[in-house]
């Protein structure tokens, strides 16, 4: 069944800036009710303003369980039942192996992997007592393919994929939806501006027009995409070309 934005309460995490922060203005365009989590305090105060009066920012490290768990409560406290998780919020520091630690390492991971797990059991029962839900996670390509000096993020970003498997399975009988999505595109991003060479930033896009796909599977209009891995670029193009195409 699918479900308007406008009743929909989402939470939105890595909403201060980038892909996140173009989720949460396209969404609270729709009239969802936004939680936006993100640990960057000014860019998380712009975006909420941005996002209007059913927007409430939540400053939190998502790489602190006790923290991630104390956001989503006051999530739960202030908005009630989650409709839809998009997990967005990722941390890469491209090191090279011999200079990896364990610190490092497990907080990107914990970004990604404690923060994705911890959301989705938390909104777990609620989406089955509601008849359905939407997890959504951001991956990369560095998801299903390994690159040099990414062992952290391309760890974190292979679980998250293993993860939304797993929940697909599990969800289907009771309408949960589980699906990761990559931007498929150049995005113009702060975590862009620090790692692409100045030709990939001849190709970048706003991330604004990647939006449309998260819109789609937030809805669920694609039922059937379930323990998929989409293409947000791809999907928002064929939704919207001339927006895209701009
Ligand atoms: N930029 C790209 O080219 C690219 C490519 C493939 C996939 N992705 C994925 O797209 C998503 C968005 O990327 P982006 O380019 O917008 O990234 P970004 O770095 O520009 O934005 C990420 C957001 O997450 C927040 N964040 C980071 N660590 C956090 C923490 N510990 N607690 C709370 N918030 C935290 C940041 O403050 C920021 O607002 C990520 O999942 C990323 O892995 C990006």
């Amino acid at each position: 069944m699918t479900l308007p934005l406008a009743q929909q309460t989402v939470i939105i995490t890595g909403a201060g800036q980038g892909l996140g922060a173009a989720i949460a203005r396209r969404f609270a365009a729709a009239g969802a009710k936004l939680a936006l989590l993100d640990y960057d305090a000014v860019a998380l105060a712009e975006t909420t303003r941005a996002c209007g009066a059913t927007a409430m920012g939540i400053e939190v490290d998502l790489s602190d369980r006790v923290a991630t768990n104390a956001a989503i409560a006051k999530t739960f406290g202030q908005l009630g039942r989650v409709h839809t998780v998009v997990h967005n919020a990722a941390i890469l520091r491209p090191t090279r192996f011999a200079d990896e630690d364990f610190e490092s390492f497990f907080h990107t991971f914990n970004v990604g992997v404690q923060a994705g797990f911890q959301l989705a059991r938390a909104v777990w029962q609620g989406m089955q007592d509601n008849g359905g839900g939407a997890l959504i996670f951001v991956s990369s390509r560095s998801g299903i393919e390994g690159f040099a000096e990414e062992s952290a993020y391309c760890a974190t970003k292979h679980a998250l994929e293993g993860l939304s498997k797993s929940l697909a399975l599990e969800g289907a009988p009771y309408g949960i939806t589980s699906n990761t999505i990559t931007p498929g595109m150049y995005m113009q991003t702060p975590m862009s501006a620090r790692n692409y060479s100045d030709e990939l930033k001849q190709k970048w896009v706003d991330p604004v027009l990647l939006a449309p796909a998260f819109v789609l599977l937030a809805e669920r209009h694609l039922q059937s995409q379930n323990g998929h891995r989409l293409d947000a670029w791809a999907l928002s193009q064929a939704l919207c070309p001339l927006a895209a195409a701009g």
